[in-house]
């Protein structure tokens, strides 16, 4: 799809949005797997199912039910989306990333991703939440690949601080108040749908990975284009392939981030309170 194509695709969609609400987000919140039931804690202003939305992306994975959740975190503006689509679907790399854009044209400035992941930090454990401070995107197309849409932002977006570091802050302080242990550390994202093999996590620990998973870090990449103050945090589900001698299974990741589910939520929720004081 061309650029332009691309443009007004996302153009239509937030013309789409705006004949349903008129609220205008702070914080935009992506919510990964077992975070899916965030949305009750929301006090909700309005609910736009993806499939109302010509044109937008909608998911095929199973657990991954579609909306968009406009409402207050305490009294923080956020936009949710409850599900995201992800590359290993086959939709096009923008496709994946217009759902971020779009948040951004509704008016957030913040972005809060969060997603599972598989640990290959040998030091993590199973449950632990990650707080993203860097990623490795280039194991999957970059979003910003064909002609720069100018109305984005420009050609060469820098990307030495895509995790705001005062947010990062935040986070951490909210996760110290809330005894909450936070591990830190780098996310990779690979296409998927099939996990790594023993040899690809032992390659991303030589590369200086952490985690890996197949969502956010092309997110963030578009997010950081557009200016945007990005945060992220990651819940291990699992040691990754090859550290444990059990083979991995997608319910096993999803049973183990619907266990962190109750500390991963009041953790997003504190964390965007004080978000809203910024
Ligand atoms: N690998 C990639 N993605 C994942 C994993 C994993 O081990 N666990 C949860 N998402």
């Amino acid at each position: 799809m061309s650029t332009t194509a691309i443009y007004q695709k996302l153009t239509n969609c937030k013309t789409c949005i705006r004949q349903t609400t008129d609220f205008i987000p702070k914080v935009a919140i992506v919510l990964g797997s077992g975070l899916g039931d965030y949305a009750d804690t929301i006090r909700v202003a309005a609910q736009i199912p993806y499939s109302d939305i010509e044109g937008f992306p909608v998911s095929t994975v199973p657990g991954h039910d579609g909306r968009f959740i406009f409402g207050y975190v305490d009294d923080v503006p956020v936009v949710c989306m409850k599900g995201r689509v992800h590359y290993y679907e086959g939709y096009s790399i923008s496709d994946v990333v217009l759902p971020i854009r779009l948040m951004k044209l509704l008016g957030a400035e913040i972005l809060f991703l969060t997603n599972a992941s598989g640990g290959v930090n040998t030091s993590f454990h199973a449950g632990d939440l990650m707080l993203i401070t860097d990623h490795i995107s280039c194991f999957a197309p970059n979003p910003l690949i064909g002609a720069n849409i100018e109305e984005l932002g420009t050609r060469f977006p820098d990307m030495t601080h895509v995790y705001d570091g005062a947010l990062q802050q935040i986070i951490k302080d909210a996760a110290q108040e809330q005894h909450i242990f936070l591990q830190q550390g780098v996310y990779a994202q690979l296409t998927g749908p099939s996990f790594e093999t023993p040899a690809e996590v032992r390659m991303l620990r030589t590369l200086g990975c952490d985690a890996v998973g197949m969502s956010t870090a092309v997110e963030a990449v578009a997010a950081a284009h557009m200016g945007m103050k990005i945060c992220g945090i990651s819940c291990v589900c699992n040691l990754a392939a090859g550290m444990t001698a059990n083979p991995l299974t997608h319910k096993e990741v999803q049973e183990a981030a619907d266990k962190a589910a109750p500390v991963f939520k009041s953790l997003v929720t504190e964390s965007v309170k004080r978000f809203g004081k910024i």
